[in-house]
Order: C-alpha cells, then structure tokens, then sequence
C-alpha cells in the first residue's frame, strides 16, 4: 500500500482524470493528447519498467475529445517475469488517484472462425490461464474485496455505448471472449484447438490481470483487441511478433478516432 501511495501521489501531480486507456502493442501512438503532461515508468516511484520493444511505459495525462484523461503507452507483461502484483501496480495505482474507468487494448490472434486479422473486437469477457491471479496473496481491502465478482467483468454498458459509436462511425467492432496465456512462446496449433473447445475466441498474453486487478479496485472496464493474426494452425504462416506490430498499426487510426469518439461518452 505505501508503494501504491507513493506511486499515486507522483501520478496525481499529471492531474486527477477519471478515465484511463491502456494501450497495447503497436498501439501506443493512437490517442494523442492535447497539453500533456507525460512521466516514463521509471519516474514513477514503485512502477515497474516494461522490457519488451514496443513496449515504451509511459503515462500521460492529457485532454482528448475535451476531456481529461490518462494514456498508458506500453504495459508490462506476465512473461517479462514480474509478478502479478507488479503486472497489475500501474492499474492499483490509478485506481488511487481516482480513475473510474479503465479501457484496456491489446493485439490478440483470432481464434474463431468469424474473426480475420484487422479486425477490431469488443471484449466481453475472459479466460484466465495465466496460472496464477494478481491478487493472490494478502488482500488490499483499501482497494476492494477478498472475492471480487466478475460475472460482468467488461461493462455492458460501456459495451453498448462502444457498439453504438462505432456504428456512428461506420465501423464493425465484433465481440469476443479474450484467453490469456502466459507466452512468451506462441501458442501450438493443439493448444488452440483447445482453446476453441474451452470457448475462447481470440489469444494473447496480457489484459486478463489488469481487468481482474480493475474489478476489484471497482473501476468500470471496456477491452477492445485487435486481432494481428490467425492464431497458430489457423493459417500455415508461422507468426511474428513483427507480424503482429504491423497489423496493429494498419488498424491504429481507425482505434484512434473509435477511442476519440468514445471518450466522451464514458
Ligand atoms: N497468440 C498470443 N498472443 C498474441 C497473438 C497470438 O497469436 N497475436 C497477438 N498476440
């Protein structure tokens, strides 16, 4: 908890917004802010320092759409070897400076057949095969419950509103359950067979602590994925986290003005 504070306390110098994005893989230009205001995650007392390239870890609060908000570009990841709890620190700490809303991004391989690379895909809901939960160990009742619920884990109402902006803005936004492995080996094609079975239709390696982490400090999730590639068996390519990047940053300004226009509205 002091660790939390004292992370808090640095964030709130950036200003008080009730939202935060976290932005993915690829993702981390496609909501630019206006008179921002921006610390690297090792300025942050207690955040941890993501090391994967493309994973920059900075937070910025800013206006977007005329409304204060905070961007987190670059996340830190099970597979990096942190713990759960520091994979989950940034999104405790903003829930200390009073963020009520978090909307989450990532890029994930598409698992179902409806699903193509490119395609933007509201998250309604997850499977944890991590191996392990954030918050295991001693609960942090400052920030909420022993037991969090999480039946309605991605808000449907901020997922009702997502659907109806993207239909303003002429754009498909599918819907889909998110798995999260631990990585950071792509799946195997008998893995995402049974995958499928279990019900999952994208994959990917992050998100899944952040939400639980988000739920249970009682913050309102939205999770949009952008699926990079078929999921490994799926298409005879192997994949490529270059792949991956590439694909992401085709779809970054349709997410961008889809994340503009819903801003307002959270
Ligand atoms: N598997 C896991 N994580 C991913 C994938 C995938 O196919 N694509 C993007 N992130």
């Amino acid at each position: 908890m002091e660790r939390l504070e004292r992370a808090a306390a640095r964030l709130a110098e950036l200003g008080r917004p009730e939202v935060a994005v976290i932005l993915g893989s690829g993702l981390s230009q496609v909501l630019p802010l206006e008179g921002e205001r921006a610390l690297s995650f090792s300025e942050i007392p207690g955040f941890p320092v993501p090391t994967v390239a493309g994973h920059a870890g900075q937070v910025a609060v800013g206006e977007a759409s005329g409304c204060q908000v905070l961007v987190q570009r670059g996340r830190i990841h099970y597979y990096e070897g942190y713990d759960l709890a520091e994979v989950v620190f940034p999104v405790r700490a903003y829930a200390m400076i009073g963020i009520k809303t978090l909307v989450v991004t990532n890029a994930s391989g598409g698992i179902s057949e409806g699903l193509h690379p490119g395609d933007l895909v509201l998250i309604c809901d997850h499977i944890n095969m991590l191996g392990g939960n954030p918050l295991r160990g001693p609960n942090l009742t400052r920030l909420g419950p022993r037991f969090p619920d999480m039946t309605a884990a991605y808000d449907p109402g901020l997922r009702a509103k997502a659907k109806e902006v993207a239909r303003g803005l002429g754009m498909v936004l599918k819907e889909g359950v998110y798995l999260a492995t631990l990585g950071p080996s792509y799946e195997t094609p008998a893995e995402i067979r049974a995958f499928r079975a279990l019900g999952a239709d994208m994959v990917g390696m992050s998100t899944v602590p952040e939400v639980i982490a988000a739920r249970h400090a009682g913050l309102r999730v939205l999770g949009i994925s952008c699926v990079t590639n078929y999921a490994a068996g799926i298409a005879t390519r192997p994949l490529s986290h270059e792949e991956v990047v590439k694909t992401t940053q085709s779809r970054a300004s349709d997410l961008g003005r889809l994340l503009s226009a819903l801003i307002p509205q959270l």
